[in-house]
């Protein structure tokens, strides 16, 4: 059964973790729900591109068989957002650093250093390497950058882009020919697709 938005906010209330919800995707509406339960119709993994509390890879687990979810930071509350949503048999975590002692601008100039060097995309590249999936969600920086967390997934049949109105996601989302659902983009990979209706 997919989580839609009332059935995270009644959990993570329960848990007493209700304010990790601003900043999710899955913030005061239904639609990441409503899109990635459709899409599942015979889709097994998914992959995420930007965990951050890992409220969005919680709900991808009420749908998907498991999910491989990818940050920079490690963030520990993901555990508790986990088990409150009932899906943390299903999430594998990969982290790429672990700068949580780091806040603010410190932090986030951290974090457009990794991007710019590029090491977290190898680091990435080589986890996926061994993992067969089928749907990726990119939720990471929201620029340019999407340009190559798309490379690393696109081979498989479909990639959901948070932030369809952000210039950088919107230049490139028209670029392969992504179109908008809501505030997100989805790009159809229709040689995968294909084989997999056949
Ligand atoms: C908008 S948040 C993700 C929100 C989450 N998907 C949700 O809706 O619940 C973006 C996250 O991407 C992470 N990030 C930034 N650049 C990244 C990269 N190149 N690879 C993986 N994660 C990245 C940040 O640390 C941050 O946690």
């Amino acid at each position: 059964m997919v989580l839609n938005h009332i059935d995270v906010v009644k959990r993570l209330k329960r848990a007493g973790l209700l304010d990790c919800l601003a900043k999710s995707s899955v913030n005061k509406r239904n639609a990441f729900s409503i899109i990635i339960s459709v899409l599942n119709v015979g889709l097994g993994k998914a992959v995420e591109i930007g965990t951050y509390k890992g409220i969005t890879a919680g709900v991808m687990a009420s749908v998907f068989d498991k999910v491989y979810t990818f940050d920079i930071v490690r963030r520990p509350i993901t555990d508790s957002i986990w088990k409150a949503l009932e899906v943390e048999k299903k999430i594998k975590y990969f982290v790429f650093g672990n700068k949580v002692d780091l806040e603010g601008k410190e932090f986030n100039d951290w974090i457009d250093k990794v991007n710019r060097e590029g090491r977290v995309r190898e680091f990435i590249a080589d986890k996926l390497k061994d993992i067969d999936f089928d749907f990726a969600y990119i939720d990471a920086k929201h620029d340019k950058n999407v340009r190559s967390d798309f490379k690393l997934v696109e081979n498989c049949k479909y990639v959901l882009f948070d932030d369809y109105f952000y210039p950088g996601v919107k230049k490139f989302m028209n670029e392969i020919g992504a179109f908008q659902i809501d505030r997100f983009g989805l790009y159809e990979n229709k040689k995968a697709t294909k084989k997999f209706m056949e």
